[in-house]
């Protein structure tokens, strides 16, 4: 079988085709090759399979359709405008989110075999803010235009499916972290950088309070999740393709208490209302009960997320950044 990484470049990206290198195979059907797409090449991958690494415009039929060869059984797609960019620029986030989902939809109606799609949707999908614990059947409202473009985007694959064109699972990630290299564009780039900073001995701003809740998984589990989802059994999803996972809702207090004293004391409060704007409207709680039966496994603490992060990612984002 193959597999083909949209955004194989990007942070879950990398991870993913690391893990994929590293098994050899998805549910017991081993890979025959692994391309990976992105903006820019993506980088050199050892894999026990050959390993194309192509860079293109995933809004680009042409570029898509090498992307996806015949044969290919599994794509993640996830490549995408994150969500601060989104809303700076509303043409960039609609030809990326939306028109790229809708040609990478009819790159794998071309196949002879309709593959398995795994899409990274967002918490950012649906509104509610702090308060809100949100049910399985809730309703996407988003505060953003990233949000509705994955919303959107959600619906046309669900659409999709239905129709027999491909057979497609998407995940509602919760906000990653902790997120490796520098802060991003992302709304939610603080909630990595306030563990990730004072962890490299920088200071960073704190644009919430500490009781801001936030709703979140580790790459490590976001990967886990995104295996399931490419080898379950789609049968009992029916047309519902969205798929909430078992994050952990937790708030920033919590999160920095997890860190050392000195730690802590590089995390400067400095309240900026536009990310306020934006992550204060995502939910920060779901029951996410039906992924549970399903079979996505739920994400561990807030100490095991950080200890992951030395294990997997601080030596290297520490000599990304040259400190
Ligand atoms: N990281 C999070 O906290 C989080 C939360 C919710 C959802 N998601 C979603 O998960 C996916 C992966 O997120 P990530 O954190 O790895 O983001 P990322 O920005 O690191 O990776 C996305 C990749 O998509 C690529 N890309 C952008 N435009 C493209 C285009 N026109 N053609 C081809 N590639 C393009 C980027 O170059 C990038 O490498 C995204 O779809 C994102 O919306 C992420």
């Amino acid at each position: 079988m193959h597999v083909t990484i949209l955004g194989g470049g990007g942070f879950l990206g990398r991870k993913l085709a690391a893990r994929l290198a590293a098994e050899g195979a998805i549910g017991g059907r081993a890979l025959a090759g692994l391309t990976l797409f992105d903006l820019a090449e993506p980088p050199p991958l050892a894999a026990p399979f050959p390993v194309t690494r192509l860079a293109g415009d995933v809004a680009d039929a042409a570029q898509l359709a090498q992307a996806i060869p015949a044969g290919t059984g599994v794509v993640f797609h996830l490549a995408a405008v994150v969500s601060a960019a989104a809303e700076a620029d509303f043409d960039l986030g609609m030809r990326v989110n939306l028109q790229g989902t809708l040609a990478v939809i009819e790159a794998c109606r071309a196949l002879p075999t309709p593959p398995r799609l795994v899409f990274t949707s967002s918490v950012a999908s649906f509104g509610g803010g702090q308060g809100a614990v949100l049910a399985d059947d809730a309703r996407q409202l988003p505060a953003n235009s990233y949000g509705a473009q994955k919303a959107a985007a959600e619906l046309i694959l669900q659409d999709a499916s239905r129709k027999g064109f491909l057979d497609a699972v998407s995940i509602r990630l919760p906000t990653v972290i902790v997120r490796p290299g520098r802060p991003n564009k992302a709304a939610s780039s603080f909630v990595s950088a306030i563990l990730r900073e004072p962890l490299l001995g920088l200071d960073t701003p704190l644009p919430v309070e500490e009781g801001f809740a936030v709703w979140v998984c580790s790459p490590r589990r976001a990967v886990e999740w995104f295996l399931h989802a490419a080898a379950m059994d789609t049968a009992p999803l029916g047309l519902d393709r969205g798929i909430n996972p078992p994050g952990l809702s937790v708030r920033v207090g919590e999160m920095l208490a997890a860190l050392t004293p000195s730690e802590r004391a590089h995390v400067k409060p400095a309240p900026d209302p536009a990310v306020q704007a934006i992550v204060g409207g995502w939910p920060a709680a779901f029951t996410a009960a039906r992924a549970r039966a399903l079979g996505f496994s739920p994400q561990e603490g807030v100490a095991e997320i950080l200890a992951a992060f030395r294990e997997d990612d601080l030596a290297a984002t520490r000599a990304e950044r040259g400190l």
